[in-house]
C-alpha cells in the first residue's frame, strides 16, 4: 500500500505549476506530508522522491536540515505545543515555563506525552515577544503564560471535545 494517499498526492501535485522546479517543491511536499499524517516515513521520502524525481537522500538531507520535521519513530502528537525561548521570552520566563510543562507532561522538548495529545518543542522567536513569554499552540499564540495559564492550555489539549 502506498504510504501517500491520492489526497497528499494531489496536494503535492498541485504546488508544482508553482515552482520553478520540482526540486523546489521538496520542502511544501515535507510540510504536507508532515501536516496530514503526523510525521515523515521512510516510505513517504521514497514516494515524495519519486513524485520530485529525485533521490530519497535529497528529500532526507531537506527533512534533515530543518530539524521540524518528525520520523516515524516520533511521530507528532495530536497537538503541537511550542515554548519559545528566545531572548525576550527568556528574560521573562521562557526557560522555566518549559521545565514546567517537561515536568507536568514528563517529557522532554520533542517528545509526545505517552497518550499521544501533545508534542512539546521549544522554538525560537514566536514573533510575540511583546506577549512574553508566548507559546503557540499548533497555529495559534498564546501571549504572557504563566505557569498555571500553562496548565489550563494542557488540560484543555487533554479534554476531549464535547459531540
Ligand atoms: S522572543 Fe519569544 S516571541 Fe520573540
Amino acid at each position: 500500500m502506498p504510504a501517500l494517499n491520492p489526497e497528499i498526492r494531489r496536494k503535492i501535485e498541485s504546488y508544482l505549476p508553482r515552482y520553478p522546479s520540482k526540486q523546489a517543491v521538496t520542502l511544501p511536499a515535507l510540510h504536507i506530508v508532515h501536516d496530514e499524517m503526523r510525521c515523515v516515513s521512510n516510505a513517504a521520502i521514497e514516494e515524495i522522491a519519486e513524485m520530485l524525481d529525485l533521490a530519497p537522500a535529497e528529500v532526507q538531507d531537506t527533512m534533515s536540515f530543518y530539524e521540524f520535521f518528525h520520523t516515524e519513530e516520533a511521530p507528532m502528537g495530536k497537538t503541537r505545543l511550542w515554548v519559545c525561548r528566545s531572548l525576550a521570552c527568556a528574560l521573562r520566563g521562557g526557560d522555566e515555563l518549559l521545565s514546567h510543562l517537561c515536568r507536568k507532561l514528563n517529557v522532554q522538548p520533542g517528545d509526545t506525552t505517552a497518550d499521544g495529545k501533545i508534542t512539546l518543542e521549544f522554538a525560537e522567536c514566536l514573533g510575540a515577544c511583546e506577549g512574553a513569554p508566548a507559546v503557540m499552540i499548533d497555529d495559534e499564540h498564546e501571549h504572557n503564560v504563566t505557569p498555571e495559564a500553562a496548565e489550563k492550555i494542557v488540560e484543555r489539549l487533554r479534554t476531549p471535545l464535547a459531540g
